[in-house]
């Protein structure tokens, strides 16, 4: 390939998007190496792993794999700031400095994670994880929002018809995100499954905030409200299903309802977008989204 093809190829939106599709692919190993037991594998080293910069043993690697990839996602996370300090949009800019404003936390999380958690009974602290997992959705977010800010105006059809499309892709999500979860028992809860529900709830959740963000633009405010809804009830279900706090029948009662409640707003906000889009005359609303 040209350079000049190379260039054209490589657009800022593109790199956006790949920069966060890196991070929710960086999330699920997270989530698997916590689901596998890896934590503390690398002897409960770090920047070192087994006493050296290589791992031992399998679920070492496990762990610095997780490393790896977080160091690259880091680095992509740093070009995508840097490339959005070239843009005019502050917005852009906004998100993506803070996505990277964000990184020395969370690998200081994440190295008191694989450092002192081994002082806690059987390596596990929960304030230290919680405090990795929210973070790491944060950064999500915010590469979510570059991303979408990136690509403002590159959209042929208009933001009530992008809203549906988005809506339509949650849908689909959010089932593969309750089959993979742990209130459903089969397929069993295994690392793999823990991996696989994260993963569909990242894509359910960066659907709903291109949603919500596209709503603004329809003429009923509602949908926009109905759709940050749905975030929070999604938000709080993917906290939920981490362990945080014990999973008990009164737990997994409360995740099925969050679910529930999740799938009737996202069921909801589909069918009144496609109301308000259908009296619009299916022009699917030009008002710009700011
Ligand atoms: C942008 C950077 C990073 C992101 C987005 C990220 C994300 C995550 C996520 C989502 C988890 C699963 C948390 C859970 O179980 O709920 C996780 C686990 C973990 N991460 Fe990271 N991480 C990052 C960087 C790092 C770094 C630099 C280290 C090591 C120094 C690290 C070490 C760990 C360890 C050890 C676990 C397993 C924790 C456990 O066993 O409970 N992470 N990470």
């Amino acid at each position: 390939m040209s350079r000049s093809r190379l260039r054209s190829a490589l657009s800022f939106p593109r790199f956006a998007a790949l920069t966060t599709g890196l991070t929710l692919t960086l999330v699920m190993l997270g989530i698997y190496t916590a689901a596998t037991g890896s934590g503390l594998a690398c002897s409960a080293q770090w920047p070192l792993c087994d006493g050296g910069l290589l791992p031992q043993t399998i679920p070492s690697f496990v762990e610095w794999f997780h490393r790896l990839v977080a160091m690259i996602t880091g680095f992509f996370i740093l070009g995508t700031a840097l490339w959005a300090w070239r843009r005019p949009d502050a917005r852009t800019r906004s998100a993506a400095t803070l996505a990277v404003l964000l990184l020395p936390l969370q690998i200081s999380i994440g190295a008191v994670t694989v450092t002192l958690s081994g002082m806690f009974p059987s390596g596990y602290s929960p304030p230290a994880q919680g405090a990795h997992l929210v973070v790491a959705l944060t950064i999500f977010t915010l590469l979510v929002l570059t991303t979408l800010y990136a690509h403002e105006g590159r959209f042929s059809a208009p933001p009530l018809a992008l809203a549906r499309r988005a809506l339509a892709v949650g849908l689909v999500a959010l089932v593969v995100s309750v089959l993979f979860s742990r209130v459903v028992p089969v397929p069993a809860y295994t690392p793999a499954a823990q991996a696989a529900y994260y993963g569909a709830s990242l894509v359910l959740f960066a659907t709903l905030v291109a949603a919500t963000r596209w709503l603004g633009a329809s003429p009923s405010p509602a949908l926009r409200y109905l759709s940050g809804s749905a975030i929070a009830l999604v938000f709080v279900g993917m906290l939920l299903g981490r362990d945080l706090v014990y999973y008990t029948p009164t737990v997994r009662t409360l995740n099925a309802g969050l679910f529930v409640a999740a799938g009737v707003v996202l069921a909801a906000t589909t069918w009144l977008a496609g109301r308000v889009d259908a009296s619009n005359g299916g022009r699917g609303s030009g008002v710009p989204v700011d």
